[in-house]
């Protein structure tokens, strides 16, 4: 049967819709005329309580849903917490999957990670690249459980025959990013660590790694709209590819960051820390072939998430 679009009044539960995927679905959807948003912060629902969620989604019927709830962090977060990235991200999937089913949820779009492919996996990376080659230990908790959420996915088409789909976006970044300190991704820390750096007006500022390491970053925004069309077009059990195409090092980066944040001092590398896998960037060309592309520069997208930030030091300032 053909996808039909999802209507307007369909009822849209997005799972996680205070973070930054979230937030920039809920702003997708609503300036798109949905009037049927459903929500629910972590401490209305904590979606590893088995349950709470069951009762949730028994009240509640969603048409539709976008997990966006998950533990997220950075590369020293995973390492430190390996046993939350694994076991709550297992529980909150599990949950969410196990109780659309049973609440007859029609569509499903589960999030997942470009770090569900092997550490050393041909660039650019394809989806069949999956389940092919050891992971980078780094994330690997973290990795897995979302591996375990594409195979719940396919087990559920198979089983049910619903139209349940996962999609793999590269590294995100964008208003509502997360700027902590010790758990935030590569883009938002290098925009807050230069920012502070320019404030005080140091004369060095030292990031992580050699710099060389080279990644692909895709404005949330652009990943909302994609979510939107692949909910509309996509019914297969494979993952797709959700990103830019293209990447470029840390180094050259963290220079785009700092010319964006005004920061004038030098960048030093602290070689002695992990640069995490050597290149990461997707392969986007079952997307491209269904009719979609990312529309944000990297510059443009970057400075529109440095002013969104200045905003906010602005409202809360530290
Ligand atoms: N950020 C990236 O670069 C990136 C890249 C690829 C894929 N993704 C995927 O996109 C999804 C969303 O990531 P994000 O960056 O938007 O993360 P985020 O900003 O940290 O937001 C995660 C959301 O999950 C919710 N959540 C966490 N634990 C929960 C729990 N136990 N019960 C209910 N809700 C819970 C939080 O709700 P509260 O705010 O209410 O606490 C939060 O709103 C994840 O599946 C992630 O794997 C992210």
């Amino acid at each position: 049967m053909a996808l039909q679009p999802i209507p307007r009044d369909a009822r849209l539960y997005i799972a996680g819709h205070r973070g930054l995927v979230g937030s920039a679905l809920w702003r997708h959807f609503a300036g798109c005329g949905f009037h049927n948003l459903v929500g629910r912060t972590s401490t209305e629902l904590d979606l590893r309580d088995q349950v709470a969620t069951t009762a949730f989604f028994t009240e509640t019927r969603p048409d539709v849903v976008i997990a966006a709830a998950a533990k997220v962090g950075g590369i020293a977060a995973n390492a430190n917490r390996p046993t939350e990235y694994l076991s709550d991200n297992l529980r909150i999937q599990v949950n969410l999957l196990d109780c659309a089913v049973a609440a007859g949820v029609e569509r499903f779009l589960f999030l997942g990670s470009s770090c569900i492919y092997p550490k050393y996996a041909d660039q650019p990376i394809r989806e069949d690249a999956l389940l092919t080659g050891a992971l980078e230990e780094t994330n690997e908790g973290y990795a897995i459980a979302k591996i375990a959420g594409i195979a719940q996915i396919a087990a559920i088409r198979r089983q049910h025959g619903l139209r349940y789909i996962s999609a793999m976006p590269a590294s995100l970044y964008g208003p509502g990013d997360n700027f902590h300190l010790h758990n935030s991704h590569v883009l938002p820390a290098l925009i807050r660590r230069f920012h502070e750096a320019a404030r005080e007006d140091s004369d060095h500022v030292t990031c992580w790694g050699t710099g060389k390491a080279r990644r692909e970053f895709l404005h949330v925004d652009d990943l909302a709209q994609a979510c939107h069309f692949l909910l509309d077009n996509y019914d297969e059990d494979q993952p797709i590819n959700v990103g830019t195409g293209s990447d470029l090092t840390i180094a050259e980066l963290a220079h785009l960051v700092a010319g964006v944040v005004g920061y004038r001092g030098e960048i030093r590398w602290d070689t002695d820390k992990p640069d995490g896998t050597p290149r990461k960037v997707l392969d986007v060309q079952r997307l491209s072939r269904l009719g979609w592309k990312a529309s944000t520069p990297l510059d443009q997208g970057v400075q529109a998430t440095y002013e969104w930030y200045r905003a906010q030091q602005g409202a809360h300032p530290t």
